[in-house]
């Protein structure tokens, strides 16, 4: 055998011996927790024979507590480049069969290396997490390894998409570069993410709970909003990383784009018939959204947390649009603290990354409640002013029925500068629904009169009359135009085109202060 063909030998067996990970027993025991190994979970999401690992033979250099001599394959962790949809990406994936993926300052030296790939080459970050945290034996080089990570989180954003997949646990620290990326996959039965564990709780607190009642994907897509996708299966889950980076721009240059073959919308939904005349009947908004897409597509966000808000993607004539819309089937489509934050931080990564917005409007105003308002409901609902506010993107709102009071303004009102705001022969536009303005403005009159009820019912009516419609916010020319249900996809077509090349000057300044 030539010395050639020893040494190629030799680097086969070298590399077998790092993709065998933590060995057999580690593996099954993955196995058995309905979970893959990291490098199967890479091949189940790229695009088949697109991956290049890097960083393969790294060795830790801890010494303590046992670890001199240790062999951990790649360091517990697995990156490289590749593939998905044909558009390239980077990618790291926590390996929990060696040290149970727990992260050591050559750990995280490859995960910063591959973070500094995406950046510089502008292509979507993925990072599979599935870890111990912090390396115990290493101490503090483990600490400083998270906080290379979260700066170059922080400085990658608005810059790159950044995404990250929950895969088994991800506690203490670790949490926080999840926390600071741009979308949180979780799978059902495998994610677990907490700052702090359910020992630490049982012996400070006293309280008992489970990692998944603590948690878990269903506690982070529903009730915190840390999850913005939450999937049935790992492969479910892979499926629905696929379907975003089809949606959205791989950076923020305009040139980024991501246009699609146009499809005819859905013919079979009448438009008009979605929205009930009576503005106390609720509807699905989604219907709505999907009678104007191309191939009455929607990909939605977030769908499980702050139903009352909706926000996704669906493409408009090919390109893709950022939907924003009151969801008259939760809450009457009130905004309230968590809808805001939700909303608000759609509008930033749309913004960020040139993607235009619509907004589809139907609200009685802000929830009202003591709850709300000790949980800072005017701090979080200044979020939404802020992001719309700041938005350079084309923005467009259709008023659907009700646009009453802070609401009205806060959905993307021309007040806000947005570029275009249509309204439906329904919409209603005033400060408050007409039955609470009849009991303040003519509470002495209906108290006065022979017949309170019948002088209250004819107030709400003159009420109605005079403010229960589009006509004068028109008037004023805070409305664009007032159009039919079934003109909505042509108008909204109109628009994002004239919008296309939008340009705003802004004063100079380093950095807002958003009301974070
Ligand atoms: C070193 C670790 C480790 C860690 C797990 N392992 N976590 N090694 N550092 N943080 C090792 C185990 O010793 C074991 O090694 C192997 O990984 C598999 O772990 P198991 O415990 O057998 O697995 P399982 O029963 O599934 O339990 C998983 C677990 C548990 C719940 C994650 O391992 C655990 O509680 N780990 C510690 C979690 C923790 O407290 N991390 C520090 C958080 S503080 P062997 O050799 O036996 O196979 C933190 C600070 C960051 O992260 C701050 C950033 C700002």
């Amino acid at each position: 055998m030539s010395i050639l063909k020893q040494k190629i030998e030799e680097l086969k067996n070298l590399k077998a011996e790092v993709i065998l990970g933590g060995g057999e027993k580690a593996i099954a025991k993955q196995k058995d927790m309905g979970k893959k190994t990291a490098r199967e979970r890479i091949d189940a999401l790229l695009d088949k024979d697109s991956f290049l690992e890097y960083d393969m033979f790294i060795q830790h250099e801890a010494r303590e507590f046992g670890m001199l001599g240790k062999k951990l394959p790649a360091d517990g962790v697995v990156i490289g480049t590749g593939k998905i949809n044909g558009r390239n990406v980077a990618v790291f994936a926590q390996d929990f069969t060696v040290a149970g993926g727990s992260l050591g300052f050559m750990h995280a030296k490859k995960i910063t290396k591959i973070m500094d790939v995406a950046l510089n080459s502008r292509i979507p970050l993925i990072g599979i997490n599935d870890s111990g945290g912090a390396r115990i034996q290493e101490g503090v080089g483990a600490l400083a390894g998270y906080g290379e990570i979260f700066y170059r989180n922080t400085i990658s954003s608005g810059v790159i998409p950044q995404l990250s997949v929950i895969l088994g646990p991800c506690a203490g620290g670790a949490v926080y570069s999840p926390a600071l990326t741009d979308f949180v996959f979780v799978v059902e039965g495998i994610s677990k993410m907490f700052i702090t564990g359910p020992d630490v709780i049982k012996t400070v607190l006293g309280e008992e709970i489970s990692q998944e009642d603590l948690g878990g994907a269903r506690v982070h897509a529903e009730i915190t909003g840390n999850a913005h996708f939450c999937a049935a299966n790992e492969d479910d889950c892979f499926e629905q990383i696929r379907t975003l980076l089809d949606y959205i721009p791989h950076n923020n240059d305009k040139q980024s784009q991501c246009p699609a073959p146009v499809k005819t919308p859905l013919n079979k939904v009448k438009i008009e018939t979605i929205v009930p005349d009576n503005p106390k009947i609720p509807y699905d908004v989604r219907d709505v959204i999907k009678a104007v897409t191309d191939g009455g597509d929607f990909f939605e966000v977030q769908a499980l947390f702050a139903q009352n808000a909706v926000i996704g993607y669906g493409r408009i004539n090919g390109e893709t649009v950022g939907f924003i819309a009151n969801q008259p089937d939760a809450l009457a489509g009130v905004l309230d603290c968590d809808s805001a934050d939700k909303v608000a931080r759609f509008i930033r990564f749309c913004d960020s990354f040139n993607i235009p917005l619509v907004t589809f409007e139907d609200l009685p105003g802000y929830l009202p409640g003591v709850d709300q308002e000790h949980m800072g409901v005017i701090r979080h609902g200044a979020k939404i002013l802020y992001a719309y506010s700041e938005a350079t993107v084309p923005r467009v709102t259709i008023i659907l029925r009700k646009a009453y009071g802070g609401g009205y303004i806060a959905m993307n009102s021309r007040h806000l500068q947005a570029d275009f705001v249509f309204a439906w022969p329904l919409a209603e536009i005033a400060v408050m629904g007409a039955e609470g303005a009849a009991n303040v403005i003519f509470r002495k009159d209906i108290a006065d009169a022979e017949d309170p009820v019948d002088a209250r019912n004819k107030k709400i009516e003159e009420y109605k009359d005079k403010f229960a419609n589009p006509y004068v916010a028109a008037g004023k020319g805070f409305i664009d135009a007032v159009i039919e249900p079934c003109e909505t996809r042509k108008y909204l077509i109109h628009a994002l085109n004239i919008c296309k090349n939008k340009q705003v000057e802004r004063p100079y300044r380093k950095h807002g202060n958003p009301p974070f």
